[in-house]
C-alpha cells in the first residue's frame, strides 16, 4: 500500500444504526483491523477509522417502531457498536458518528462549496422510489412494481430535488479507474464497474429530500426545506474525520486520501461512482483502493432478520472465543468472494487448524520445556540440514509470503502461509521425538536444539498471527516468557531467527484453543486449562491425551487384524442409498464385503483403490448379503473419506 508519506489510512463503511450489528459489520471490520495491526508492525503511522451512519430513513422508521426519537435510538444503538468491537479486540484510531456536530459542519460546507460553484442544481424528480434501499429506480429498471435490488414494492414519487452534476465525471471516472488498477479492487468487480460506465450514461446525483418526507438529516446549507440524501452525509465521513478525530488531536487531511476503503459488493457503487465524483468535484485525490468484498450467506442461505438466522457476532466470540471467530472469517473465504457460515465448518476449522496445530504445537513445546529443562529455553546445541530448513521456512514467512499476501488483501493465503510453518514444526517434532531424546543424555545437546527451535518459531509464529489474533498472539508470547506487548513492540522488518534468549523462563498456562466438541454444536469446549493438550494421532508425547474415548489396552487392540484390500469389484445394494458390496483380494484369497459407503462414493470410482479393513471381523449379513469384514473409513456418522495406502503395497499386507 503505497503512500508518499509514512501514513497509511484504512476506513470501514459506517454502520447503519437501524439494528443490532451482525456478522457482515464483524467481517469488514476485522479486516480492516487485521491491515492497520500489520502495518502498524511496519512502522507504518496508521489511521483507522470505523463508525456509524446515523441519518435517514432507515434510521428514522428503526426509531419511529422503537417509539423514541431517532437521536435517542441511535444513542442506544451506539455502544452496542462499540463494545462489540472492544469484545473483537479492534484497533480503530477513531469513531464516527455522522450526528457528530462537527461532522454536519464538514457536509454542510461542502454542500456549500458544490452549490457556489454550480455543480449542485434544483430540478424537478420524478422516478420511482424504494424506501428500503433510500433510492430512486428509472422506469426500465423496475420490473411488476418491485425494487430490482430488494425486490420490495417501489412507488412512484415526483418531486423537486438538487441534484449534483455527476454525469459530467463520467468520462474523467473511466479514465480515472483505466489507469490505477488497483483503484477498485478486486479486479472482476473493476471490471464490472468498467462494464456499466463505458455502457450506460451516467446521470446526475439526487443528493436531497424534502423535509416533508424525510426530516432525519442533515439540512442543506442554502435550503432549509430540505434534507442532504444520505450518501452525500455518509460518504463525506471519510474525509470529515480527518478534521476532528481522535476528539484530541485531530490527524489531519495528510492522511488523505485514504488508502483503502474496505466496502461489502452491495455499496461498491456508490463509494465507486458516487464518492469518486464528489471528491473530483471538491478537487480532493481519490482513495488508492476501494476493496469490495463478498458477502456471507449461513448454511447456504441468504441472512436476513425474516429467516432467523442472522449469525450475532457477540455469540461467536461467545461460544469460540474471539481468536478463534477472526480466525475462521479470514481463512474460510477469499477476501472477495460470498462465503458461507456454518457452525461445523467453524468447529473443524477450530479443531483441525487452532486445537490441533498451533494450540498443540504451543503445549507440546511448552510442556517438554517444562518436563526436560526445568522450564527455562535451553541454548541450542549444534543445529542440521532440519533445522536450517525450518529457519528459513519461518524467515521466508515473515519477510515474504505475510507481506506479498496481506499487500493484496488476501487473508486467507496469507493464513495458509502460516499454517503451513505450523504444520512443519508439528511434522519436526514428530521426526525428532524429542520425548525419545529425553531419555538417553547422549542425545541432551539435540534434544536442547530442538527445544530452542520449536520455541523460536513459536516467537515468529506469535508475530505472524498478531494481526488476525492479537489475544492468542499475545499469549504465545506470555507463555513463551515474553512480555505481553512483545509484539506491538516490533518493528517486523528487523526480526531475526535466534532472537529468542536462551534462560528465558516460560510460563506455562491454559491451552490456546479448546477442542470443540461438534456434538455439542459448540456450546462446550471439550477441553480446558486443566486438560493438557492432545497429541497427533501418531505421535506419543509426555502428555497424555484427554481420554474423550474408552480405552483399550494393546493386547484389546491387538486382537483386531487390519489388512490391506484391492477391490476388485463394486455395485450397489438394490434398494439401499448407503450400502455397496464390494469383492475385494487379499492376496491370497477373495473377500466379499458390504460397506455403508453409498453415499459418498459411486461404485466406479471405487475399483482399483487399496483399502484397509479389519480382517477378523465375524461375518454379518446386511439385507441379506454376507459380509466378511469391515471396511474402513474416516468421518462419524457420514462418510468423509475411505483410508487407503499411499504407497503401493501388497493386497493383504498387515496394518499395524
Ligand atoms: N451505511 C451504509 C454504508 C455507508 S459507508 C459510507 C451501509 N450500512 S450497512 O450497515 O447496511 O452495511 C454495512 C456493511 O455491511 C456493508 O459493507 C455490507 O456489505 C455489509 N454486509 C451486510 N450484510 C452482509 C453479509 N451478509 N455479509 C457480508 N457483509 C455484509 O450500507
Amino acid at each position: 500500500m503505497m503512500s508518499a508519506n509514512n501514513t497509511l489510512y484504512i476506513t470501514t463503511p459506517i454502520y447503519y444504526v437501524n439494528d443490532v450489528p451482525h456478522i457482515g459489520h464483524a467481517y469488514t471490520t476485522v479486516a480492516a483491523d487485521v491491515l492497520a495491526r500489520y502495518w502498524r508492525l511496519h512502522g507504518r503511522e496508521v489511521f483507522f477509522l470505523t463508525g456509524l451512519d446515523e441519518h435517514g430513513q432507515k434510521v428514522q422508521q428503526a426509531a419511529a417502531k422503537a417509539g423514541i426519537d431517532p437521536q435517542a435510538h441511535c444513542d442506544k444503538l451506539a455502544p452496542q457498536f462499540r463494545h462489540l468491537w472492544t469484545r473483537l479486540n479492534i484497533s480503530n484510531d477513531a469513531f464516527i458518528r455522522t450526528t457528530d456536530v462537527q461532522h454536519i459542519k464538514v457536509v454542510q460546507r461542502y454542500l456549500q462549496e458544490l452549490f457556489e460553484k454550480q455543480l449542485i442544481y434544483k430540478a424537478d424528480y420524478s422516478g420511482w422510489y424504494c424506501t428500503f434501499d433510500e433510492r430512486f429506480w428509472t422506469e426500465k429498471d423496475v420490473e411488476n412494481g418491485l425494487c430490482p435490488d430488494c425486490k420490495r414494492t417501489v412507488e412512484k414519487l415526483s418531486e423537486h430535488n438538487y441534484f449534483f452534476k455527476m454525469g459530467q465525471y463520467q468520462d474523467r471516472l473511466i479514465e480515472h479507474i483505466k489507469k490505477h488498477d488497483r483503484f477498485i479492487r478486486p479486479e472482476s468487480r473493476r471490471n464490472e464497474v468498467l462494464g456499466f460506465l463505458t455502457t450506460q450514461k451516467l446521470g446526475d446525483l439526487s443528493i436531497s429530500r424534502p423535509k416533508t418526507r424525510l426530516s432525519w438529516g442533515i439540512e442543506l446549507p442554502f435550503d432549509t426545506d430540505y434534507v442532504t440524501y444520505v450518501w452525500f452525509d455518509a460518504l463525506v465521513n471519510y474525509v470529515s474525520a480527518l478534521e476532528y478525530l481522535p476528539r484530541e488531536t485531530p490527524v489531519g487531511h495528510r492522511f488523505w486520501p485514504a488508502n483503502v476503503h474496505l466496502v461489502g459488493k452491495d455499496i461498491l457503487t456508490t463509494h465507486a461512482v458516487y464518492w469518486s465524483t464528489m471528491l473530483m468535484a471538491l478537487n480532493l485525490p481519490l482513495p488508492e483502493t476501494i476493496f469490495a468484498h463478498g458477502w456471507w450467506t449461513v448454511d447456504g442461505e441468504k441472512m436476513s432478520k425474516s429467516r432467523g438466522n442472522v449469525v450475532d457476532p457477540y455469540k461467536m466470540i461467545d461460544e469460540f472465543g474471539v481468536d478463534a471467530f477472526r480466525y475462521f472469517l479470514l481463512r474460510e473465504v477469499p477476501f472477495g468472494q460470498d462465503g458461507d457460515f456454518s457452525l461445523t465448518g467453524m468447529i473443524t476449522r477450530i479443531n483441525s487448524d487452532l486445537a490441533n496445530g498451533l494450540g498443540n504445537l504451543l503445549s507440546r513445546t511448552l510442556t517438554l520445556i517444562e518436563r526436560t529443562q526445568g522450564g527455562v529455553i535451553p541454548a541450542p546445541g549444534p543445529t542440521g540440514p532440519a533445522e536450517q530448513e525450518l529457519e528459513q521456512a519461518t524467515i521466508t514467512l515473515l519477510r515474504e509470503i505475510l507481506p506479498r499476501h496481506l499487500e493484496q488483501l488476501e487473508f486467507n493465503r496469507a493464513l495458509e502461509g502460516i499454517w503451513h510453518v505450523v504444520q512443519l514444526a508439528n511434522q519436526y517434532v514428530d521426526k525428532t521425538a524429542p520425548w525419545t531424546l529425553a531419555k538417553s543424555e547422549r542425545d541432551a545437546a539435540q534434544l536442547k536444539t530442538v527445544l530452542y527451535t520449536m520455541a523460536e518459531i513459536l516467537r515468529c509464529l506469535s508475530i505472524a498471527t498478531y494481526a488476525v489474533m492479537p489475544k492468542s498472539a499475545q499469549t504465545i508470547c506470555a507463555q513463551l516468557g515474553l512480555a505481553d506487548d512483545y509484539v506491538q513492540s516490533l518493528e517486523i522488518g528487523t526480526i531475526q531467527w535466534g532472537d529468542l534468549l536462551p534462560g528465558t523462563a516460560i510460563r506455562k498456562g491454559p491451552s490456546l484453543f479448546p477442542r470443540i466438541d461438534s456434538k455439542t454444536q459448540g456450546a462446550k469446549p471439550v477441553t480446558d486449562s486443566s486438560v493438557p493438550s492432545q497429541p497427533t494421532a501418531t505421535v506419543p508425547t509426555p502428555t497424555p491425551a484427554a481420554p474423550v474415548v474408552p480405552q483399550v489396552t494393546i493386547d484389546e487392540f491387538m486382537k483386531v487384524q487390519l489388512r490391506t484390500a484391492k477391490i476388485l469389484s463394486a455395485e450397489r445394494v438394490p434398494k439401499s442409498e448407503k450400502l455397496i458390496k464390494l469383492q475385494v483380494s487379499l492376496g491370497d484369497e477373495q473377500r466379499q464385503i458390504v460397506a455403508g459407503i453409498g453415499k459418498k462414493y459411486e461404485p466406479d470410482v471405487l475399483v482399483g483403490k487399496t483399502i484397509v479393513i479389519v480382517a477378523n471381523l465375524k461375518p454379518a449379513k446386511l439385507m441379506g448379503i454376507e459380509s466378511q469384514g469391515m471396511v474402513l473409513a474416516a468421518g462419524d456418522t457420514d462418510v468423509r473419506g475411505l483410508l487407503t495406502i499411499q504407497e503401493e503395497v501388497d493386497p493383504g499386507t498387515k496394518v499395524k
